[in-house]
């Protein structure tokens, strides 16, 4: 590593004694590079952001989600570029290697660590906003999405064309097409059509050297490690060829509710062997949370069965009674309404104009101001003593604004090997858990409460959960399992929380990032290594 880093110095130094005239600290060298190599320095400069320009905070802020990282000592970029064409993206990547700044790739920001605008190196924000142009073709049932656009601006347009197309992406509409879909990214149609990488069928990408390579000119292995490798490791993705998928002219979306007291615990217990068999056109979800009796006032578990179902009320209601007669789901837990309207419902919002969709600083009404993620794969039914113990927990003073959901894998997530991209969490999997610690205000004390909080559960389950590896999502990033600071890892280091995100698939990553980036200038806290 050594070796090569010397290698690279060779340029650096020419330009250090280039340099010297003009400044002395390495942003201001940036800074002067990007107005030497763009041609169009003054259009450019507009799009370049210091911490004196007042514009900096509102531009960093804009997609900050999780107040945890936007604290007085949460480390902030020297500069933010917003590229918004192609030569902006070669002159940053070419001026931040040559004068040795990180820098972090930012699409819709939602990364639940905040690596791609945290970083505790002196470091620069290749922030995408500028860069999100949804096409839409019909006709040929495929869209050209670029990175930066969020997931609420690709199903707005597709909707406006066609409420019977989809795509199957994340929910939460303010995610970013770039970060979600390189992480694999899962929605409600995950179960009927595949994470959103399996429905990428080409892609723009720009790697360390401003090459600008399409699927066919990166090739075969690269196109695959981009599609669930996780962001931030490879280049940057300028923009994906997605296939959209078909649905029906009327979804139908349930929940029913069931306190303890209500029998909860048995409902859940039998919902975790049989919810992953039910069609692949239902999202079937539980989630679980702790209020207030309102009997007595002490604390229960309150869990919520809900799915979106691709059909009609007729034809989800006897689907239930013959599976789940248990739950009773009845008419009046359901509704009906278009696609395009799910995704809305979906997150809290309903009976809104789909504008909303649009606005890339929503924040949804069941969003926590701030919150700590992990996942966990479940392969067994975990036992009623097991499920009881995390219901204790949850009620819990530090779990108050937690929500832990479970989502049934199953349908073609059986089917597709686990090679076929880099996401592995496919056949044998009954459900996946999604950790959610909320909490609502933020000092040391109270941060920390929380935080252990989570590290104790997770803790709590681990043996009902995958092993060898304890299996992990890589959008739901969790630094907890194995990180390092600036990206400079060994295969070893890495291999902790990498084969936890990619099981065997860790290792053709680590050979597509030796070949395509092999001094590692894509890097943050779990970024991919290269063999050295
Ligand atoms: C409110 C909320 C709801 C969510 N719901 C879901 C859900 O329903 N399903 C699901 O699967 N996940 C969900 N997630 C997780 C989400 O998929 C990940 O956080 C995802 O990485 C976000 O993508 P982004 O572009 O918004 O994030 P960013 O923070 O911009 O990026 C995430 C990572 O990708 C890198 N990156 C970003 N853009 C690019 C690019 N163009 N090229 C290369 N690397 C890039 C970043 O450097 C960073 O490492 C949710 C997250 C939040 C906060
Ligand atoms: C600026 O550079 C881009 C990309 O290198 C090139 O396509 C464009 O023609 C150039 N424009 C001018 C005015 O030189
Ligand atoms: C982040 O903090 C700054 C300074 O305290 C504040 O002005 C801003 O509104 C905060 N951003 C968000 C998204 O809350
Ligand atoms: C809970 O289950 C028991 C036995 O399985 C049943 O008798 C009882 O009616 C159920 N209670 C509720 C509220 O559904
Ligand atoms: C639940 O009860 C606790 C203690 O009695 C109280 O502090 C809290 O505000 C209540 N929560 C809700 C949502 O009513
Ligand atoms: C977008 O959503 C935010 C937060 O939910 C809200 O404050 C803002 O007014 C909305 N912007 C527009 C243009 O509607």
């Amino acid at each position: 590593m050594k070796f090569r880093q010397c290698s690279m110095l060779i340029p650096l130094v020419l330009a250090a004694v280039f340099s010297f005239s003009w400044a002395a600290s390495p942003h201001q060298n940036f800074l002067h590079c990007l107005s030497l190599r763009s041609n169009d320095s003054s259009s450019f400069s507009k799009l370049i952001f210091t911490p004196t320009n007042p514009s900096y905070e509102s531009v960093l802020d804009s997609t900050v989600r999780n107040l945890r990282f936007n604290s007085t000592d949460t480390p902030k970029p020297l500069v933010i570029v917003t590229p918004a064409k192609i030569s902006h993206f070669q002159a940053t990547i070419y001026c931040a290697r040559k004068h040795g700044l990180q820098t972090r790739t930012r699409s819709g920001g939602h990364d639940y660590e905040g690596l791609s605008f945290v970083a505790k190196v002196p470091f620069v924000v290749i922030d995408l906003v500028n860069y999100r142009s949804v096409d839409v073709d019909v006709e040929n049932r495929v869209a050209w999405v670029q990175a930066g656009a969020i997931f609420g601006e690709l199903y707005y347009r597709i909707a406006e064309k066609s409420r019977t197309l989809a795509f199957a992406g994340g929910v939460f509409h303010t995610i970013g097409v770039g970060g979600h879909i390189s992480g694999g990214g899962f929605g409600l149609l995950f179960r009927k059509y595949g994470t959103a990488g399996d429905n990428v069928i080409d892609a723009k990408f720009i790697d360390v050297n401003g090459r600008v390579l399409d699927r066919k000119s990166m090739g075969e292995d690269l196109f695959w490690a981009i599609r669930g490798g996780g962001g931030g490791s490879f280049g940057i993705v300028l923009a994906w060829k997605l296939c959209l998928v078909s649905v029906p002219a009327i979804v139908t979306e349930f929940s029913v509710s069931r306190t303890l007291e209500q029998n909860a615990t048995e409902l859940v217990h039998r919902w975790q062997s049989i919810a992953h068999n039910f069609p692949d056109g239902m999202y079937p979800t539980v989630a679980l949370r702790s209020i207030n009796s309102t009997q007595d006032g002490r604390k229960t578990v309150v869990a919520s069965f809900g799915s979106v179902f691709l059909g009609t009320i007729d034809e989800l209601l006897p689907l239930m009674q013959e599976r789940f007669p248990e739950l009773g789901l009845s008419r009046k837990d359901c509704n009906e309404m278009s696609w395009i309207e799910s995704i809305l419902s979906e997150t809290g919002i309903s009976n809104k104009p789909l504008e909303i969709l649009l606005n890339r600083t929503f924040k949804s009404p069941i969003d926590n101001p701030y919150y700590k993620i992990k996942s966990d794969y479940v392969k067994q039914p975990i036992s009623k003593t097991g499920l009881d113990g995390l219901f204790s927990r949850l009620t819990d003073e530090a779990a108050a604004s937690t929500t832990i959901v479970f989502f049934a894998y199953g349908g073609i997530m059986d089917r597709i090997p686990e090679d076929a991209t880099p996401f592995p969490h496919r056949a044998g999997n009954l459900y996946k858990i999604f950790y959610n610690i909320g909490w609502l205000e933020e000092n040391k004390a109270s941060s920390e409460t929380h935080l252990d909080w989570a590290r104790r559960t997770y803790s709590y389950m681990a043996p009902y959960v995958s092993k060898s590896p304890r299996e992990a999502y890589i959008n739901y990033r969790d630094v907890d399992i194995g990180s390092n600071n600036i990206g400079y890892t060994s295969y070893e280091e890495a291999s902790v929380w990498g084969l936890k995100y990619f099981k065997k698939n860790f290792d053709r990553l680590v050979h597509v990032k030796t070949w395509i980036d092999p001094e590692n200038f894509f890097k943050h806290e779990q970024s991919i290594p290269p063999l050295y």
